[in-house]
């Protein structure tokens, strides 16, 4: 079956530049099974993708080469944090991709970043999803969106998310995906607080609270229904309710400044505030986008938060852009 992404020559400009875009996520249930012996932790999440994007420019080139703008690169916004290097996930999106369709990895690539790094908002994972993406269409790689999908699962857990978008219940270490229809949109506030927080120090504060008894085993078997029901047709204050996420217990021991920065939210008037993935960002619920930009202005003047961004979701995954 030939499912081939919307890529080819007709998208590219007269310069030969593709220009693909991927949405940030925030995982609206996260829990969090035992460690496995492949260091990965079985999860059972439901992520919704929301309207902050990075977009990756590509353009055909000798070799691989990077620039990276915006949030986290050198010249950018926020703490400077992300390489523009072979340790950048777009860089191995770029040579995974080369190397399943017979190509030569030649490419000059550009990301836009406006997802902050190391935020909880899989904004790596973003980049890398519309990198297959914009490859594909600039190499004429005739890759299907299936094919993607398996090459974005061995870059990152969260990759295949970025790639799809919309809904989805995340099984395994997050990779293993089920598309949810969620008929109505949801509005929330994002506070980016601080420095960013390491995925897998976060992952490991909880091993290690579960493992002194600090907190209890995890089970990844935790209901998802309700969140899923509540998601597909409200009411907020239903959503509300169901909103949780094992990785904030670890990733407020990390940073108790983050008690201050929910409590922020909530007292601005947010339905409800949770931490976003292994944060340190806070993902605050409004009723709709009034709120949610109300919302939003009041949390920039709290003082809190290095950035806030009024999001809504679901949005589309990874996809060519102009
Ligand atoms: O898959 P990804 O490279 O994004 O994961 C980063 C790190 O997060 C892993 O190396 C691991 O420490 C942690 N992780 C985990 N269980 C998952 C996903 C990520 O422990 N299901």
């Amino acid at each position: 079956m030939s499912n081939a992404t919307s890529g080819g020559p007709g998208r590219i400009a007269g310069n030969g530049a593709v220009t693909a875009r991927a949405p940030a996520k925030v995982n609206v249930h996260l829990g969090v099974g035992p460690l496995r012996a492949d260091g990965f932790h079985e999860l059972q999440t439901v992520f919704l993708a929301v309207s902050l994007f990075d977009t990756v420019t590509v353009r055909p080139g000798d070799g691989l080469s990077l620039t990276v703008r915006g949030e986290g690169a050198a010249s950018g916004r926020g703490p400077a944090s992300v390489p523009s290097d072979r340790r950048n996930l777009v860089w191995q999106a770029a040579e995974l991709l080369a190397r399943h369709a017979g190509v030569r990895a030649d490419a000059g690539l550009e990301v836009d970043k406006s997802i902050p790094a190391a935020a909880g908002l899989a904004g790596g994972s973003a980049d890398a999803a519309a990198t297959l993406v914009a490859l594909d269409a600039l190499w004429n790689t005739h890759a299907t969106r299936g094919d993607l999908a398996t090459l974005a699962a061995q870059l990152g857990s969260d990759v295949p998310f970025s790639l799809l978008g919309g809904v989805a219940l995340g099984t395994g270490r997050g990779e293993q995906l089920s598309p949810v229809l969620a008929r109505r949109r949801w509005d929330w506030a994002l506070g980016i607080a601080g420095e960013g927080l390491s995925t897998p120090t976060v992952y490991a504060e909880l091993d290690s609270l579960r493992a002194t008894g600090t907190l209890p085993a995890g089970d990844a078997a935790a209901p998802t229904e309700p969140v899923i029901t509540a998601l597909r047709s409200g009411p907020p204050a239903a959503l509300a309710a169901a909103l949780s996420n094992d990785l904030q217990a670890p990733a407020l021991r990390l940073r108790p400044d983050l008690r201050r920065a929910l409590r922020a939210a909530t007292d601005a008037g947010a339905r409800a505030a949770l931490i976003s993935g292994s944060g340190p960002t806070v993902a605050a619920l409004a009723d709709d986008e009034q709120s949610a930009v109300r919302l939003a202005a009041e949390l920039a003047g709290a003082g809190v938060f290095r950035t806030v961004r009024a999001v809504h979701g679901p949005v589309p995954g990874a996809r060519l852009v102009g």
